[in-house]
This record gives structure tokens, sequence and C-alpha cells, in this order.
């Protein structure tokens, strides 16, 4: 292996300048790791006029990726870009090129991972991808590495900053839902299109690389169960506290005879579980191993130097193997059949809000429902509303989604009406 490897970088915004100065501030360190000086040769942008806050370190700017994937002196492509179509086309090519790839592209890895991590085994390149999810915090490897051995049996993720963020300050300053995204936006957490965080599809995505490599089940989009916390009200904030629980976004993959259910939600936890103290734009993920207990990893999910030590160490690694000849074999493959959980096979505890008729019969009415689907109260509250509602909150034993659903549907009724539902972990 050469002393000196060269890095294409493609994209130089947030993600990419920090590469940059990673690389340039931390070379005896990479060096001492690696035995080689690792250099930003080229960069990939969009826009050559665009003025820079980081300076180039010698690096040549270029818009045309031709420039990086065909040269042959350059053995590592860091897409940090973004986007989808035309990121994966350029790492498809950077791999024909027999290059090897680092990228923090999540939304990419969650769409087409199984294809990529194919395309990478079948040219002898590495794909590395530790900081698509929770940016600076090393889990892929954790999972991967550190709980080779042991069994999976749940993992609880607080993976997204801005909605973190967002409940946080709904929580503990009573700030509105308007206000605290509008806030989200100007620190910089949030996507571009902020739904894709309050709407839980960046957690979402980052569920499907955490419970694929998790379960060595190639999960997808399409199988996580996602709720956003557009509807998460004061009230509902303020009810959970006095029962003693913090809502956060949770993204939960667990594991059950042999079978996988994954979904992120607006989520109750104990304030004495270790996820409820995770505030602001910090993530944090929970993993339940059957032998080693319970682990939690925590730290920065987002942001310029976090989000690019965990590239640059994906390049420490591919360059460690491109001196051992270990290239092309993948962190981790999905070797396992896919199994999915039914409705009925899920079960945590529920936490209700409904209004009803502050008349006689109406509690009646409200407890047969749950009687009729077997589900039996954990807590209950009940507190006039105005002269002729009161409300009520229940929170329940563990029960199935399914009869959680059916209940929900049969409360529908002239003296009730359910106004919150929402899980219930960690008890
Ligand atoms: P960003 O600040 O918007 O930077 C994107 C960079 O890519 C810019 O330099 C842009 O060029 C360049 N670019 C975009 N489209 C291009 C194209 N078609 N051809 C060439 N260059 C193009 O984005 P970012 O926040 O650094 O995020 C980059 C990636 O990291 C994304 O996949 C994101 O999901 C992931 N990520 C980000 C964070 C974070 O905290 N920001 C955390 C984890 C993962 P110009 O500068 O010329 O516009
Ligand atoms: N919008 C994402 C978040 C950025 O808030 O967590 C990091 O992936």
């Amino acid at each position: 292996v050469k002393e000196v490897i060269a890095v294409g970088l493609v994209g130089f915004g947030t993600v990419g300048s920090g590469v940059v100065r990673i690389l340039h501030e931390h070379r005896e360190k990479i060096r001492r790791e690696t035995g080689c000086d690792v250099i930003v040769k080229k960069i990939v942008v969009r826009d050559m006029e665009k003025e820079r806050a980081y300076p180039l370190h010698g690096a040549e700017l270029t818009t045309c990726v031709e420039d990086v994937l065909e040269d042959e002196s350059i053995n590592v492509i860091v897409e940090v870009m973004g986007g989808i179509q035309e990121a994966k086309d350029y790492i498809l090519r950077a791999f024909d090129a027999k290059k090897h790839v680092v990228t923090a592209n999540k939304d990419l890895l969650a769409m087409h991972g199984e294809e990529l991590l194919k395309a990478a085994a079948a040219n002898g390149s590495d794909l590395y991808y530790e900081a698509s999810v929770a940016g600076g915090i090393p889990i892929l490897r954790g999972l991967v590495d550190g709980l080779a051995s042991d069994r999976i049996q749940k993992v609880m993720g607080i993976v997204n900053g801005t909605t973190n963020y967002m409940l946080t300050k709904m929580t503990e300053e009573g700030m509105s839902y308007e206000d605290v995204l509008q806030e989200a936006q100007r620190l910089g957490f949030a996507e571009s299109d902020p739904s894709a965080d309050v709407d839980g599809l960046d957690a979402a995505r980052k569920m499907v690389i955490l419970s694929t490599l998790g379960f060595s089940m190639q999960v997808s989009f399409d199988d996580v169960d996602v709720q956003g916390i557009r509807s998460v009200t004061q009230k509902d904030l303020q009810l959970a506290s006095q029962l003693g629980y913090v809502m956060k976004l949770i993204g939960t993959a667990e594991e059950k005879d042999g079978a996988v259910a994954v979904s992120v939600a607006p989520t109750l936890v104990p304030k004495s579980h270790p996820l409820a103290g995770v505030r602001n734009e910090y993530n944090a993920v929970y993993v339940y191993g059957e032998a080693v207990g319970q682990t939690m990893f925590y730290g920065p999910g987002a942001g310029q130097l976090p989000t690019a030590t965990a590239v640059v160490s994906d390049v420490v690694t591919v360059v460690k193997h491109m001196r051992l000849g270990t290239t092309g074999k993948a962190m981790s493959f999905a070797s396992r059949s896919k199994v999915l959980q039914e409705d009925s096979d899920i079960y945590s505890k529920y936490f209700l809000r409904v209004h009803m008729k502050d008349e006689t019969g109406a509690f009646l009415a409200l407890t047969k429902s749950f009687v009729q689907e077997n589900i039996s109260f954990d807590k209950i509250l009940q507190l006039p509303l105005d002269d002729a509602k009161a409300e009520v909150v229940i929170v329940t034993h563990s029960t199935s989604k399914k009869q959680i659903q059916q209940v929900c549907e049969s409360l529908d009724s002239q003296y009730m009406e359910m106004v919150s539902l929402y899980r219930v972990e960690g008890e």
C-alpha cells in the first residue's frame, strides 16, 4: 500500500468541510493509526462560485464527478452530498472503478443498502457508513463488532436530534410546536425539508439500518410502522409528566421467537429510564442483548465535527483494510431471512387519553370496552374537563398492538372520544 492515500470528497457542506478539517488537524494521529498520509486530493461541489467557510488545504475543487471517479490515484471516495439517485449512481461507479466508499447518507443506505453492499463485495471494495446513524456515536460498530457474540433482543433509539430538541423544549419550557420547530431549523439540526424529521421518516431510515445490522435481516423502510410528533400536544406532555413519564420520539426494533418488529413513534418512558435523560439534540441508542443485558450509546447525533469524526474513522478502517489486503468483506451481511411479527404478537404498555361524558354509566362503558379485549389498567386518572365532560388518562398493563387497536375502535361510542394514544416503554 502506498504511503499516501488519496481521498476524493463528493460534497463540501457541513459534513464535507468537517472531513477536510479532521483529516488535516488529526493528520499525525491518522498516520500513527494507518501508517499512511491520508489526504483529500479533489472535492466535488455543485457551485464553484460559492464562498467556502473552510480552507481546502491543497485539495482541488471541481464540479465534475468524473474528475474524481476517473482519477486512478484516488482510492477512497467519501460521499457527503446527500440525495439518493445521483449519490447511488456515483457510488456504483466508484465500485466499478475498484474504489472504496465511505458515506454518511442514511436515506440512500435505508433504500438501497443491500444492493450497494453486494456491488461493493463484487468489486472487492469496502463500503462503510457509520455516520449514517446517530452522527458521532459509534453505534454501528458497537452493534456489529462490540456485541458480535450476543443475540440482540431489543434496540430503542433516540436517533433524530431535531425532534428530541423539540420535545425537550416543549416539555421543559412549555414552548409551542411551531416556535420550537423554527428554532431547530435556525440552529441547523433540521433536514432541509423538516417533515423528514417531524414525521419520523429520518428516524425510520436510521432504524432500517440499525435493525438490519442488529438482527442480520434485511429490514426495509416499508416494514417500519412510522408515526411522527405533529399531533403531540402540551396537554399530552403535562399529563404524561403527572404520571411519571417523559415523551421521546423512539425507534424500537425488537426480535421475539425469530420475528422482528420495527417502529418509530412518540413514546413515553419513565423519568428514571436512561433514555429520559437524553435532552435537546443529543441522540442515544439503548441496546438490550441476551447476555450483556442493558447498554446505552450516547452522544451528539449530528453536526459538523461529530459526523465528520465518524466518516474519517471509517476512512481509517478502509485504509487499514487496504494495508492488510482485507477489503471487500462487508461489515455485516443480512444472512437471515426476514420474518416480521404479527400485530397480535407485538406487546407493550399504552397511555391513552379519553374524553367522556361526565355521567353515571360512562365509566362502566369505558371499563367494559377494556374488559372485552382483556386489557387491564396499570394507572388511571380522572379529571374534570368542563361541566359535561371528564378526561380519563389510562396506562394499561402490557397488551398487544392488535388488542389496543380493537379497544380504540370500540371506544368510539356516544360516551367517549379517544384523544391520544402512545406506547409506554422501559418499565
Ligand atoms: P450540505 O451541507 O447540504 O452539503 C452538501 C454538499 O454536497 C455541498 O457542498 C453541495 O455543493 C454538494 N452537492 C450537493 N449536490 C451535489 C451534486 N449533485 N453534485 C456535486 N455536489 C453536490 O449537507 P450535509 O449536512 O453536509 O450532509 C451531507 C450528508 O451527510 C447527507 O447525506 C446527510 O444526510 C448526511 N448527514 C449529515 C449530518 C449533519 O449533521 N449535517 C449528520 C449525519 C448525516 P455546494 O456546496 O456547491 O452547494
Ligand atoms: N436531521 C437529522 C437530525 C440530522 O435531526 O437528527 C442528523 O441525521
